[in-house]
């Protein structure tokens, strides 16, 4: 069995509980990061410890606890847990109060939970085979820039892909592609230059994304942060995703129209190499 922590306490699995006042339960007023572990060690923490932080003061929420805590944390339940490659799950909710639209009043303490999951990360049959997307409306509320627990569309568009025999959902808005489902999305056009769309409130920044921009430049290779279009998918020669589950994960197909040679393709794979290579000798 699990052990997780909840608001200062360590717990197996079943004995971990909330109020059903909380309102992440009530309302997804929460935030929430997932850190990968490789070799028992976390990747890329300081990134999405920064990332929380702006996503707890966009929405006025304060932090439960400091970084050098959380970091403090997430080491225990890995030690804990024997994880020696998967993700860790950490969310913060405004806390419990009875139920009103009006956010609670400032003594009420938010909610902290964090769990593990054990995953095989590297070794990822799903990046050896590249993944089908198809496209949907982009249906999300418009600041995708906060990591919130308002997942339901992603989930829904996701598991809507998935009874159309795809893997995944790259979204759309107003004819050109934010994001996947849980991950940025990316081409590689025919000159071999990696497109991504631009940050703004339209898409999460990856902190995924910015470690892979950043081997993307140190390759040489030309980076645009611009929008591109499903045809723009069809059209390249490569596509990949990626997110802290699954760092970069080739994509091999839109809409049931092959991308490229419709395999993975050399600039995702070497990117993929290159990132966990960087980040096992980074991680901490
Ligand atoms: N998702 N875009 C969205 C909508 C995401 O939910 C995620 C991460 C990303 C990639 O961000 P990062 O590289 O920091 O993981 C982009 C996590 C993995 C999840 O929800 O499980």
């Amino acid at each position: 069995m699990r052990t997780v922590y909840v608001n200062g306490d360590y717990l197996p699995e079943d004995e971990a509980k909330i109020s059903v006042f909380d309102r992440g339960f009530l309302f997804a007023d929460a935030v929430y990061e997932v850190t990968s572990v490789l070799d028992g060690k976390l990747i890329d923490f300081a990134g999405h410890m920064a990332r929380l932080s702006r996503s707890l003061s966009e929405l006025d929420m304060p932090a439960p606890v400091s970084d050098e805590e959380m970091l403090d944390i997430h080491r225990t339940l890995v030690t804990e847990n024997g994880i020696e490659e998967g993700m860790i799950y950490l969310q913060v909710t405004r806390g419990a109060a009875d139920r009103d639209f009006l956010f609670p009043d400032a003594e009420t303490r938010p909610n902290l939970v964090l769990f593990t999951q054990k995953k095989s990360l590297v070794d990822s049959p799903l990046a050896a085979r590249g993944q089908k997307v198809v496209s949907a409306d982009d249906l999300r509320w418009r600041r995708s820039d906060i990591k919130t627990t308002q997942l339901l569309y992603a989930s829904w568009a996701k598991s809507q892909a998935h009874a159309k025999g795809a893997d995944d959902v790259w979204l759309v808005r107003d004819g050109l592609v934010t994001e996947g489902s849980s991950n940025n999305a990316y081409i590689v056009t025919t000159d071999g230059t990696i497109v991504t769309r631009q940050l703004s409130s339209d898409i999460l920044s990856g902190i995924t994304r910015q470690a892979v921009l950043q081997c993307a430049r140190e390759l040489q290779i030309k980076v645009e942060e611009r929008p591109f279009t499903p045809d723009e998918v069809k059209a390249a020669r490569e596509a990949f995703s990626t997110s802290a589950s699954s760092f970069v994960c080739p994509v091999i197909e839109i809409d049931g129209v092959a991308i490229g040679e419709g395999e993975p393709g050399p600039v995702a794979r070497r990117l993929r190499e290159i990132y966990i290579e960087k980040s096992r000798a980074a991680a901490m």
